[in-house]
């Protein structure tokens, strides 16, 4: 496994993040904690989650499981996030300190920790001035109750801004963004990942796989059914399946996985995961898992390194679909500026 820093702090985590969103769902206590089990066997330091998850089941789950392992806690970077409604109060949601605090109290208790390492706004929140939300993570660290400070869903100006905002109050500042982004989804290069590289941010990727899709499980024209997060809800299924199935890109970019991961003779989870995990600003990529046998899959990717040939080959293929401005070459020429011919000698 690899190692890299957690945006710009010192502290070290595994370049792959066990995501713990189907705890308590498609996996029980049993699979996921034999997941957590062995997530740090294979080298694994890095545990992200949600109170939205499963409504506080999956960080219940990863508490029950911290707390059955002597010593196993100072071992390992605990990240969860806070945001999204638990109940039904019209202050039971958003990034106010209200809201938060709450949350961040509730998340302390569900993972039975004193501290928190990274805690992340789960989205940006259109009602409270991104001052107030910085401050009270600043608070919180100065409490104790969390280590850092990371976002996730931000757009570019949003990013951007707290960035800079934390700066200028002297607050501390936000490590990483936690986005989506894999082979199918790559919008974050338009705009975050220059914010992440200029403010040293890592990036966290969620969904490397698409949710699946990269696996190869999903076939063109075909209503998803069976064990599958798009096949167990046959509505939710073609809402998601049909307008993804309708682009021809879609499928290019699954049969290039393909080919490569053949060429490799490894599995197309493998080839998907390590591009994301190849990519600028990248500290560690989230994995998703059903099932052990899936995450043991994932983990094999921590080994892959893809070829110049084979990253330029995926790279190329998934290319992200740019009108002409301002991402496209004539926007890219509008900011370009070439430096005068020198005169004389
Ligand atoms: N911040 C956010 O807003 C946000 C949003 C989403 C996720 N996340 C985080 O990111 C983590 C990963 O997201 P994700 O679960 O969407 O990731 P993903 O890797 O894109 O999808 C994971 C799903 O793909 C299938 N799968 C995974 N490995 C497989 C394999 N080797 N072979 C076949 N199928 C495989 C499984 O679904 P089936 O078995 O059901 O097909 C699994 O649940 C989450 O756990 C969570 O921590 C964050």
């Amino acid at each position: 496994m690899e190692y890299r820093t957690l945006g710009g702090t010192g502290t070290v985590v595994s370049a792959q993040c066990l995501g713990t969103m189907t705890f308590g769902k498609e996996s029980s206590e049993e699979v996921s904690h034999a997941q957590l089990d062995r997530f740090i066997e294979r080298g694994g330091n890095f545990i992200d989650t949600a109170d939205v998850y499963s409504r506080g089941l999956s960080e219940e789950i990863v508490g029950r499981w911290l707390a059955a392992r002597q010593g196993v806690r100072d071992q390992i970077v605990v990240a969860t996030k806070g945001r999204f409604p638990m109940g039904d109060g019209p202050n039971d949601a958003g990034l106010t300190r209200t809201s938060l605090s709450r949350a961040l109290d509730a998340s302390l208790r569900r993972l039975g920790v004193e501290t928190i390492d990274l805690y992340q706004a789960h989205a940006w929140d259109p009602l409270t001035p991104i001052e107030e939300t910085l401050r009270f993570f600043d608070d919180a660290v100065r409490a104790g109750k969390i280590r850092y400070a990371g976002v996730s869903n931000f757009l570019g100006w949003q990013l951007q801004k707290a960035a800079l905002t934390a700066q200028f109050r002297g607050l501390v500042p936000v490590v990483t963004l936690q986005p989506q982004y894999n082979l199918l989804v790559r919008d974050i290069e338009f705009e975050l990942v220059d914010v992440c590289r200029n403010e040293s941010i890592g990036i966290l990727p969620w969904s490397p796989l698409a949710g699946g899709w990269l696996t190869g499980k999903y076939a063109r024209d075909h209503t998803p059914t069976g064990a599958t997060r798009l096949g167990e809800d046959p509505q939710r299924g073609m809402e998601a399946y049909a307008p993804r199935n309708a682009q021809e890109r879609t499928w290019q970019v699954i049969d290039a996985v393909r080919q490569v991961a053949d060429g490799r003779g490894v599995s197309m989870s493998q080839v998907a995961l390590a591009w994301v995990a190849g990519r600028p600003a990248i500290t560690s990529v989230i994995l998703g898992a059903r099932t052990l046998e899936q995450l043991d899959d994932n983990l094999g990717a921590a080994e892959l390194r893809l070829s110049e040939q084979e990253r330029g080959l995926l790279t190329e293929v998934s290319s992200p679909i740019v009108s002409d401005y301002p991402y496209g070459t004539p926007g890219a020429q509008q900011r370009s500026r070439a430096l005068p011919p020198s005169i004389g000698g």
